[in-house]
């Protein structure tokens, strides 16, 4: 099965484009629209590089896959969707995401129900793409509702591992559970040792290039896992997560992601806004 990653240095976040070789079908997971902070410039750099693959190789965009609603950075899945068709998709307990920043944020306009995406996934949902199956893992726990795909015999798997000598995924967020986090873990390292796992971010030392796969064996060596059990491990985790500031772009990632990353409307001037509401998160 042809996988093909795409590393985003600004945000550290990798975008994965996986197809079916004998009936060009394709899915993307976790596409990233470029943001400048400072001017609050969108661009689609990024996500144009998935899109002149999936031109140059000919394929179908069928799904365009969420692993969650991602606090550092925006996802591309409006403007991919937008060039490319297919169908948006995300974890079904996305609506106790929306609910939670539906207040943060204030947003009046924002149905809190998950309709803004084409399909809310729950665990052991297949999609077919091409000859290929697409099985929806739940492992929630850096959110609650967090998935992992299973393309073939590869785990696309969002925010949970990260490198092996670099950890795992914060689960201090509004619903995130270091509990849950360690048995999504535990299921993830269930599989066979020699299953792919796609990583969502890596954050290499300079020098070192990113590296977005690593197998079921490797990830047995995780740091964060070595010689702890459960109690130990949601020890380490809540007092990393306790030393933690918030990712640079929550506050504009979040608000677009929870609608399926259409931006805000524009105002009576012609000018779209985004919120930053004060003392609302993190320290
Ligand atoms: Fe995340």
């Amino acid at each position: 099965m042809p996988v093909k990653s795409y590393f985003d240095p600004d945000t550290s976040s990798f975008t994965h484009l996986v197809w079916d070789d004998s009936c060009r079908q394709a899915a993307i997971i976790d596409p990233v629209l470029n943001f400048n902070y400072r001017s609050a410039r969108t661009s689609n750099q990024a996500a144009d590089l998935v899109i002149d693959d999936i031109k140059r190789l000919d394929l179908q965009l069928q799904y365009i896959l969420e692993t969650h609603a991602h606090a550092d950075h925006l996802s591309a899945a409006a403007h991919i969707k937008q060039r490319c068709g297919g169908q948006t998709a995300i974890g079904a307990n996305m609506p106790l995401v929306q609910r939670e920043f539906k207040n943060v944020f204030n947003l009046a306009y924002l149905a809190s129900d998950g309709s803004q995406f084409d399909l809310l996934l729950h665990e052991g949902q297949r999609l077919a793409l091409g000859e290929l199956s697409i099985e929806v893992l739940e492992t929630p726990g850096h959110t609650p509702a967090c998935v992992s795909y299973k393309i073939g015999a590869a785990i696309f798997i969002g925010d949970t591992f990260f490198a092996p000598s670099y950890g795992t995924a914060r689960a201090d967020f509004p619903g995130g559970d270091a509990t849950a986090l360690y048995q999504s873990l535990q299921r993830l390292l269930s599989f066979p040792d020699a299953t792919p796992l796609y990583l969502c971010h890596d954050y290499p030392k300079p020098g070192e290039e990113p590296h977005a796969v690593y197998t079921v064996a490797e990830q047995r060596k995780n740091i964060h896992l070595q010689g702890k059990g459960a109690d130990d491990f949601i020890q380490l985790r809540r007092q990393r997560d306790a030393q933690l500031d918030m990712p640079a772009l929550i506050l504009p990632a979040i608000q677009v992601n929870i609608g399926a990353s259409e931006l805000p409307r524009a105002e009576g001037n012609g000018t779209a806004y985004l919120k930053i509401p004060l003392n609302q998160i993190g320290k």
